[in-house]
Order: C-alpha cells, then structure tokens, then sequence
C-alpha cells in the first residue's frame, strides 16, 4: 500500500525525522485557514500517489494567505498523470541549500535491502540513474543489521556527501530507516531530503509503501487506507477474506491456489481470442479448503461484477476433495438462489473426481455445465461470455 505524502510526513514525524509542519486541506477555504494558522511562507502541495507533482504544477509556493488559496484552487481538481487531486497539504516553506536524495527499498531479487543515496537531489531520480549513475549510490544493507549510525555514514560518504554534511545527514538517514523496519514498510523515498539555509536536514517530501502481508502487526495501518481509491468488489472480497484481484474481462475465474488460478487466467485469455476477444474477469484463489460458504462469498463476489458474463470454476482436489468442492457448489448456488444468475463453467479434476462429477450431474443445476478438461473449460466459458 503507497501512502500520501502527508501520511508519510506524519509517520516521519513519529520517528523523529525532522520534517516541516503540515496541514491538509480539501477546499481553498482550508488552505487559506491552514496557511494562516502556519504562518509565513507555505507551500501547497497536491496529494496523488504519482510522482512528478512539481512538474505538473502541483507544487506552489506562496507567501499570504491569499495566495495559498489561490494556489490551492488552482492544484485541487488538477489531473496529474490521470490521479486527479482531491486534497492538497499547505506545508511550511524551506529555504533550500542543497537538495538530496535517499531511499531504502526491498530488494527481491537479492532478497535483501537496498540504500540509494545521493548528494545530487532536485531531479528525479530515474534520470539520474540514466544521465549520471555513478553520482547514485547502491548500498547493500543487510535486513539483519539494518542501518546503525556507521551504516548510515558508510551509505552517505557511497553517496558523494562531503565529511562535514556526513555528520548532519547519517542521524536522519538512521530514523528513516526506523520507519522502514518499524513499520514495516517495502520503501521509504526522500526526494528531496533538504539542507536549509539554516543548517538543517530537513525531509521535504516523502515516499512510504508499507508491505501488506504485515497488515496484521500494525492495526493502525487500516486507517492509512484510500476509501475513496479502493474498487468496491476488491473491499467486498476484502471483507470476506477472500484473496481477490479484479481485471478488465468478461469471465469469472474462481479456483484453488494461487498457481492453478493464474494460469486458467492464462488459459481463458487464449481461448477468449477465438471467442472475440473475452478476458477474465478477475483473480480469485479459493484456498485449500474451499467451504461451502467460501465458494458462496466468492461467487457472489464475482457475479455482483457487472462486467462478467460467465464464471469458470477450475478445482484441483486435494486435501480438499472434489466432493467436497462439488457439495460446496451446489450449497452456494442454494445459498445465492435467484442472485445466481450466470451460466457458471466447472472443471474438476484430482482426489475423489469421479464422486465430485457425480454430485453435480446429480444437482443438474441449469447454470452448471461441467467439462472435463481445463482447456474445454476455458473454451465453453469463454464462449458463453461473448453470447
Ligand atoms: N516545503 C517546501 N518548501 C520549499 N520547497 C519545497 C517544499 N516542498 C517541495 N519543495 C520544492 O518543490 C520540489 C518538488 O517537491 P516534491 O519533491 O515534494 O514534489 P515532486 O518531486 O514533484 O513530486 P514527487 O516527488 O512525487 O515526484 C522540491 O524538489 C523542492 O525544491
Ligand atoms: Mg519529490
């Protein structure tokens, strides 16, 4: 999950990373009252998780109230690389020295974590990666250590700081990576981290994305979440504990294990090209053992999307057996009654097979078909979906 830069801001504060005070604001109205309850000059800055705000004149400085509402009625309704903004922050205004850059970010393929830092702030990063490497430092930071007060001179002398800078720059660099392990997040971004005119390292903006699989350590995570951005079907599936991923398609796809679930997403796709172009519709893993009232949240999730027009159910029997799947089929579909709708496509296959077809053939539900292969079975429901 990306936070906002101003939920970024806040949790830097809680660590003792010196920031700049900051307020938000949804209405010009609001920045105004924000800018002077701040006093001085201020700058308004859009909320959007997407980067290259300044750029985009999401980004103004102002220095009366007066203009902070003007800036703010300029940026709030801006679209901004197809984020359009909502909420602006009004945050107190730095005199800039030196702009910097620091980052510590998960590093998957080396299963590690990674530092970038360099004395060359102010432009994005990306280009300077591209027009100047060797100005960017690539620090290697080992998750088991994390980065101490030596560590973090060693990352800022890698990134081109002279001594005296060294010395201001490591203690910030040390509580910034206190975010990164204690919130467990996948990546803390400062582009800028700042020297004031006044001497002080200060973090102007701030980039967190917090790994969800930590959810359940931080409760307070919850509330960092977007409402407004989270698609309906997604927070419905959400609630009921299902792992599920909406796409662009016209058939429901539900199944058991992430594995089988994206290569029927595979499948489907192939077969929905002879069937004028038919996608799926979503990513749904059932899990292992697949109750009767897991298949019923799930097909309902699945059928309240309008855009789908058949469902393939792809079981692999296991420990959960395909019996038992099969007399979760038939019990979801009298659970759902008349809100089953869609003609639904069953392939099952492995432990306890026979007895699984058996039970369906039995239920004969009008909407089931059951096919035997997962290629079929990708074919008939793609060919219902494009009825
Ligand atoms: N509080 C502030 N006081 C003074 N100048 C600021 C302040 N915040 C930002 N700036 C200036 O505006 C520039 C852009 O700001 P910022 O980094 O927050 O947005 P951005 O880089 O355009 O967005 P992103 O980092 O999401 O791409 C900074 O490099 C800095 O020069
Ligand atoms: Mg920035």
């Amino acid at each position: 999950m990306d936070l906002f830069e101003y939920q970024a801001r806040d949790l830097f504060e809680s660590y003792g990373v010196p920031v700049l005070p900051g307020i938000v604001a949804d209405t010009p109205e609001e920045a105004r009252a924000a800018a002077e309850q701040l006093g001085g000059v201020i700058v308004v800055k859009a909320q959007v998780k997407v980067g290259g705000r300044g750029k985009a004149g999401g980004v103004k400085v102002a220095k009366t109230p007066d203009e902070a509402q003007a800036a703010a009625e300029a940026i709030l309704g801006l679209d901004i690389k197809g984020h359009v903004v909502k909420r602006v922050m009004v945050a107190g205004g730095a005199q800039i020295a030196q702009e910097f850059y620091f980052s510590v970010l998960l590093d998957r393929a080396n299963r590690s974590y990674l530092s970038l830092c360099s004395v060359e702030g102010g432009m994005e990063i990306e280009q300077l990666a591209v027009e100047k490497p060797e100005a960017l430092a690539r620090v290697e930071v080992d998750p088991r250590a994390g980065i101490d007060l030596a560590k973090a001179e060693e990352i800022a002398r890698a990134g081109g700081f002279p001594d005296e800078l060294v010395g201001k720059v490591a203690p910030v660099i040390v509580k910034l990576y206190a975010v990164y392990e204690g919130e467990d997040a996948t990546l803390v971004e400062v582009n800028p981290l700042v020297l004031t005119e006044q001497g002080d390292v200060v973090a102007l903006d701030g980039k967190v994305s917090l790994d969800e699989n930590a959810a359940f350590r931080h409760p307070a995570h919850a509330e960092l979440e977007d409402a407004d951005a989270a698609d309906p079907l997604e927070a419905k599936a959400a609630a009921s504990g299902l792992n599920y991923v909406k796409l662009d398609g016209e058939v429901g796809i539900i199944g058991n294990g992430a594995g089988l679930v994206m290569s029927t997403l595979d499948v489907v796709a192939y077969a929905g090209e002879a069937h004028g172009g038919v996608k799926p519709a979503n990513f749904l893993d059932i899990g292992g053992g697949a109750s009767a009232e897991v298949m019923a949240a799930g097909l309902d999730v699945i059928l309240g999307d309008e855009q789908v027009k058949s469902v393939f159910v792809n079981v692999f029997g296991g420990i959960t057996a395909c019996d038992a799947v099969a007399n979760g089929i038939v019990a979801a579909l009298g659970i759902l009654g008349d809100s089953a709708t869609k003609p639904l496509v069953v392939r099952l296959d492995g432990n306890a097979v026979e007895e699984g077809r058996r039970i369906l053939a039995e239920a004969a539900h009008p909407l089931v078909t059951v096919v035997a292969t997962m290629d079929e079975a990708a074919d008939k429901a793609a060919e219902l979906a494009s009825k």
